[in-house]
Parts: C-alpha cells; structure tokens; sequence
C-alpha cells in the first residue's frame, strides 16, 4: 500500500511513519509536511534515507499538490494540524486555515480520485465531560478554537459521507504522550525544565483530568482502522488512563528525582476543559483493538528518550517553555 500521510514531521505522524516502516514492509509512504508549527525535521532523520520513504515540503491547502500527490497513493492519513490549544486562544486564524480549509482540500479530492482518507481528530470536540463518558453518538461541544476547527472538519467529513458516499474514517484520541512531542506541551516540557531544574509552570489548581494513552499505541489502532475501519464511521481511542496534571507532573518528578518544589501554580488559561473523558469501547469490540502499556511504563520509556536525546532540547526557547503562552 502506497500512504500519503500529512504533518509527518509532527509527533503523532512522525511516531506512525517509523513504526508502519519498521513494521510493514509492503508499505510506501509519503510525507507531506509545511513545517510549520510543532514540526521537527530531525523526528524523521533516521529514515531520511529509507527507500519506501519520501518527504515532500508542502501545505495540505494547496489543491494542486494534494491532487497531484494523493493521485500517486492509495489512502490518506491526515495527522496535519494546528494542535496547540494555548496558542489557538491567541490566533485562531492558523487552526482554521489547516484544521478546516486543509481537511477540506483533502476530502475534495479523495471523493474525486475514490481514495480513502482517515481523519486524526480529538476527544476534545466533546469538550468538558463533568462525569461519564463520551461515545461515537455524543454531542460536541468544544470549548477552545483548536476544538471548533477540528469538530468543524469533521462535520464536513461527516457531510461528504451522506452526501458523496466518500470514503472516509475518523479516529478520535484522547491525549497522546511519547517520544518527539513538542516541548511546549505539558509532559515533555516538564521532563525538560525538571532536567534544567527550573521551576515547572501549571495552570491554575492542576487538577484538569485528562485520559492518556502512550503515541504508540494510538499509532496502531489508526493501522487497524486505516485497514479494517468502515467508512462513514467514527472511532474512539483511549486507554482509560484519567490522570491530573499535578499528578502527572509529580510522576515525572519522582521517576527522574527531583524535588516537587520545582512546580509553580500559575493563571489558568482562559476556558480550561476540566476533564475528558472517552468510551472507546466500539474499537475494542471491532477489531480486539486494546492498549497493553500503563503509565508507569509509557512515561518512563518517554523520560529515557527526552534524557538521551536532551542535546536536542537544551537549548530549546524560553518562548517554547513560558508558563502563559496564550499572553503574546
Ligand atoms: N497530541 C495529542 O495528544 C493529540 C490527541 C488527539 C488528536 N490529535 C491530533 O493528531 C494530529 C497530530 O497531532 P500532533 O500532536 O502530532 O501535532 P504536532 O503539532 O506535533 O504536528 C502537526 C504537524 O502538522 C504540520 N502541519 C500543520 N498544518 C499543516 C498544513 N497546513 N500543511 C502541512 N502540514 C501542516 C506541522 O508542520 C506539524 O509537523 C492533529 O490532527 C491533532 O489534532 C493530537
């Protein structure tokens, strides 16, 4: 199977491309990647020379390369967004450009070229879950810009479905942590700033909740619908994992041996989801689809990778790690 995957060069599509080249060798793949924000051209560097590989230095906006690169595949894996919550409170123009115009692009044309398309979206379409959890049928209700492009792109999906018969899957995740994340997200720049022993910024009481699941075992279940998923439907992803983010921040702190005295309360940012939470029960029933790495063992895999690779985050912006970054 030849794959276009976009935003490769981003955590998620970068630990997807490794793995399904590691793991599948009757597959090709192609990344086409903007690099623009969260993107990192040393996630890939270590298949930079792989045969079954190519990058391609494009935006998902531009009609005439998707038409011209999803015309050499066989399906789409859409990982390229906009991701950042914080930063979409302070522009949300960017998330509207990627997340809806770029999913829009794709849609168009796989519908056209009868491609398939798998569509990475994100619990937080469903917003604040007070109690209970969210299945396929609930009702959205984001609370951040980020959230509205990505429940709008997915309305769309939803629209060419019923309405083009397109062929097209959504996956949607809880919170992903692992290897080559971005340093401006919670867990690898706490892992950072603790290294430095710097003080460690959370916002307000810290006691957000959110269900995490280690990037790898999310890779795999965007495999199994890539293969098995029917179109038309949506997929949930967990791994009923609802940690806090004190809780996670003294985790990380304990593991790597330093002193709680580095975390330091600050504002909370404006519309904090307090908690998230899915019921991915249809995947599991599906396909057998089930996570089999705990916290405990998929965070300290992740520390180990952020200490040996921490020459590339040593010198990592005072931009990237500030404590309000919706305050430009
Ligand atoms: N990180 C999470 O916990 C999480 C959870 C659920 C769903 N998701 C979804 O998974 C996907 C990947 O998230 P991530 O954390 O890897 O993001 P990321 O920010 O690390 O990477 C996004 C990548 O997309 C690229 N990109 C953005 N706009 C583009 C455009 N217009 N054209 C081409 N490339 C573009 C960027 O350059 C970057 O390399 C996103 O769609 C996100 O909504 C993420």
């Amino acid at each position: 199977m030849k794959l276009l995957v976009t935003g490769g060069l981003g955590f998620i599509g970068s630990n997807f491309i490794t793995k399904i080249l590691d793991e599948k060798s009757d597959f090709e793949v192609i990344n086409v990647d903007a690099q623009l924000h969260g993107a990192d051209k040393r996630n890939l560097s270590g298949i930079e020379n792989n045969e079954n590989y190519e990058f391609v230095n494009g935006n998902i906006t531009n009609k005439r390369l998707m038409e011209e690169l999803i015309s050499k595949c066989d399906a789409v894996v859409n990982f390229a967004a906009e991701s950042f919550v914080d930063r979409s409170i302070n522009d949300a123009n960017p998330f509207l450009v990627s997340n809806i115009r770029g999913t829009f692009t794709i849609l168009d044309i796989i519908t056209k070229q009868k491609k398939r398309m798998i569509q990475i979206s994100t619990d937080e379409v469903f917003g604040s879950l007070p109690k209970g959890s969210a299945d396929e049928q609930t009702k959205f209700n984001p609370s951040s810009p980020y959230a509205a492009t990505k429940a709008a792109a997915e309305l769309l999906i939803n629209s060419f479905s019923i309405t083009h018969n397109s062929d097209v899957v959504i996956t949607r995740c809880t919170n992903n942590y692992g290897p080559r994340q971005f340093p401006e997200k919670l867990i690898p720049k706490t892992i950072i700033l603790a290294k430095q022993e710097r003080s460690i910024p959370i916002y307000g009481n810290g006691k957000n909740l959110r269900d995490w699941i280690f990037v790898d075992e999310h890779c795999d279940a965007v495999y199994e619908i890539l293969i098995n998923g029917k179109a038309g439907q949506a997929y949930n992803i967990s791994a009923n994992n609802e940690i806090s983010n004190v809780q996670i921040v003294h985790k990380i702190l304990e593991i790597m041996g330093k002193s709680n005295d580095l975390i330091e309360f600050v504002e909370d940012r404006p519309g904090h989801d307090q908690r998230y939470s899915l019921d991915s029960s249809k995947i599991k029933n599906e396909f057998g689809w089930s996570t089999k790495i705990n916290f405990g063992e998929g965070i300290r895999k992740t520390i180990e990778w952020y200490e040996k690779n921490f020459s590339y985050y040593e010198s990592i912006s005072n931009e990237i790690l500030k404590s309000t970054p919706w305050k430009n």
